[in-house]
């Protein structure tokens, strides 16, 4: 394995992997690895040739007084983790190496960049944008794995792909869960004990709401919306809900009701202090029969 640094090798490598005729897969990430991020590295092992895994917590898309400097990092773990999956090139440069001095040139999906998590976070997918934009030009990769997870992200970066006519796939992998039903996140190590129990309740509050729009009982937004609510209020950890959403997944714009078309059920909300983001979507089930 090889841990690349500077962005003059890792295009180097990337040159002679292209020369040699071989199908470069990326997934991008910022590192502190789970399960989540593993089950990215093997979906990209079956549709390329070779992978590079890329770990760089990128400060362009925190913002003031977010979590930046606490971001948990742990390098020769995520080395390890990586081996046993049989990773070979991890792309981990500085935080000068990607933004030298005088760094000016952003990149920024307008629409969808600026709802839900782009309106509680400003500027979060400017940075999102701009650091894959910049990994994409370094690794020049045929495809691109990323996570369900953050739904809104691989919507925002899949229109910068079709927008700017990137010569890469941009591929879409489930959330991977703890068995109570917490997506797993690099930020749930923020999570005391007791605050880590109540964190299942993000999910349940949104598999009630699919439920309840799954059978068929509800098709007001706004009622579904109040049952998912209703169930996260009834968490006292559950300090404040940024958003609770149900959008049309391709456009991110709130629907009034939930029929038979797929729908994204979306939410934000903090326990304690750790924010975190989930969503489901909702009648996937039927669609994917149906086609
Ligand atoms: P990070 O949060 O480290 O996530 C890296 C990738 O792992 C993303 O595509 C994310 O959606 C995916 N991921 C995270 N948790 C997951 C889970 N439980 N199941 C499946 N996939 C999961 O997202 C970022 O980093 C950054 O914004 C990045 C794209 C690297 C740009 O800096």
């Amino acid at each position: 394995m090889e841990v690349i640094q500077k962005i003059s090798r890792m295009r180097a490598v990337a040159a002679q992997l292209r020369a040699a005729g071989k199908r470069v897969g990326c997934v991008p990430t910022m590192g502190y690895l789970h399960e989540g991020h593993l089950s990215l590295v093997r979906r990209c092992r079956e549709l390329a040739d070779e992978i590079v895994v890329t770990i760089f917590v990128n400060p362009a898309q925190f913002g003031p007084g977010e979590d930046y400097a606490a971001y948990p990092r742990d390098m020769l773990r995520d080395a390890d983790m990586l081996a046993k999956e049989g990773v070979q090139l991890i792309f981990n440069p500085t935080p000068a190496e990607i933004y030298p001095e005088g760094y000016a040139t952003y990149v920024e999906v307008e629409g969808l960049s600026r709802v839900l998590e782009g309106a509680h976070r400003p500027g979060h997918f400017r940075g999102v944008c701009t650091v894959v934009l910049k990994l994409f030009e370094i690794v020049q990769p045929h495809v691109a794995v990323f996570g369900q997870k953050d739904a809104q992200q691989l919507a925002v970066l899949a229109r910068m792909a079709r927008d700017l006519n990137l010569p890469v796939e941009i591929v879409r992998a489930p959330t991977m869960r703890e068995a109570d039903g917490l997506a797993m996140s690099s930020r749930n190590s923020y999570l005391g004990p007791e605050e880590r129990k109540a964190a299942a309740v993000v999910y349940r509050a949104l598999r009630t709401l699919q439920d309840y729009a799954e059978k068929g009982e509800e098709t007001s937004a706004a009622k579904l919306k109040k049952a998912a609510m209703e169930v996260l209020r009834g968490e006292p950890l559950v300090a404040h809900v940024d958003y609770l959403a149900l959008v049309d997944p391709r456009t991110f714009r709130e629907v009034r009701k939930v029929k038979d078309d797929p729908v994204l059920a979306l939410t934000a909300a903090r326990i304690g202090k750790t924010r975190l983001i989930d969503n489901v979507l909702i009648h996937e089930a039927r669609r994917s029969r149906e086609s």
